[in-house]
């Protein structure tokens, strides 16, 4: 069965997680069919916006843990991810997220590169990084300090606080709140009235928006991505993996 699921609604193309039973946790494969889907989305004249979303009871529950268990033997583990994430960040045209459910790791810092974050009232988010011997990554050590100060970030990433809907609404995370129920509905028509505005003049928005922080965006990844590769093969590391696939 496909991971990543695609539609097509008018202008807006919707990439959709489609691993439920494991939390939609991304695999290697999965980072390389959304960087894909996201190259072919950029260069589609008649996609005008991207949606993302996904299936099951969680919107993302961050890398797949046992791809992380294998770093030791394969050095390039973190390329398809580093590529995701450039990809991801310098993505020409709007970005919609409908999340919901657990949102961990990566499933919250893909988010700082949306540009609007519709959300279930039951979001849990929670970038437990450094508890599990990583360092955070996706330019989120730029990011989230630039969005919430360095103290809230600091709980956020350090601390590896777990934070609601409610909260992500605060921290300037997310735009707006639904029931679960209206998740979908929602953010579809908030996609498309954004797909229907004139197309030239969101792009040009969006890219002055970014132009600014997007080279260090770039090079913050990469520079998190070499810490990154260096933590997944500690001890410690290893080791909360390890507890964690033997729970
Ligand atoms: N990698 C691999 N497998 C994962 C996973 C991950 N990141 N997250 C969840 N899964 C798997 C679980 O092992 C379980 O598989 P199983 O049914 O074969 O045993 C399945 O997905 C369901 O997860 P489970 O833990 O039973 O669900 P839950 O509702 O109790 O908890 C989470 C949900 C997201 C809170 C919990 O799964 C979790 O903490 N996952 C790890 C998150 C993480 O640390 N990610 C890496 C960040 S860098």
């Amino acid at each position: 069965m496909a991971t990543v699921l695609t539609e097509k609604q008018g202008s807006v193309f919707e990439i959709n997680l489609n691993r439920p039973d494991k939390k939609n946790a991304l695999t290697l494969a999965m980072y390389v069919e959304m960087t894909a889907l996201l190259k072919q989305a950029a260069e589609d004249p008649n996609v005008h916006v991207v949606l993302f979303r996904a299936q099951g009871q969680s919107f993302c529950a961050g890398n797949d843990i046992t791809d992380f268990v294998s770093a030791a033997h394969n050095p390039n583990i973190l390329q398809d991810v580093l590529v995701f994430l450039h990809t991801l960040a310098s993505f020409p045209k709007p970005i919609i997220a409908a999340v919901h459910g657990d949102a961990v790791g990566i499933g919250t810092t893909m988010l700082l590169h949306c540009d609007l974050v519709v959300s279930a009232d039951n979001l849990r988010c929670k970038m437990p990084f450094v508890q599990l011997g990583l360092i955070p990554e996706g330019a989120s050590t730029l990011l989230f300090p630039q969005l919430v100060g360095h103290r809230h970030a600091f709980e956020l990433l350090v601390e590896g606080r777990s934070f609601d809907a409610i909260k992500a609404e605060q921290l300037g995370i997310v735009n707006q709140i639904t029931e679960p129920d209206l998740l979908l509905e929602t953010t579809r028509n908030r996609a498309k009235k954004l797909a229907d505005s004139p197309v030239d003049s969101v792009i040009a928005a969006k890219q002055l928006m970014k132009a600014e922080t997007l080279k260090s965006v770039h090079q913050v990844i990469d520079s998190e991505g070499a810490l990154f590769y260096q933590r997944l093969l500690s001890e410690e590391a290893q080791k909360a993996f390890m507890a964690f696939l033997q729970k």
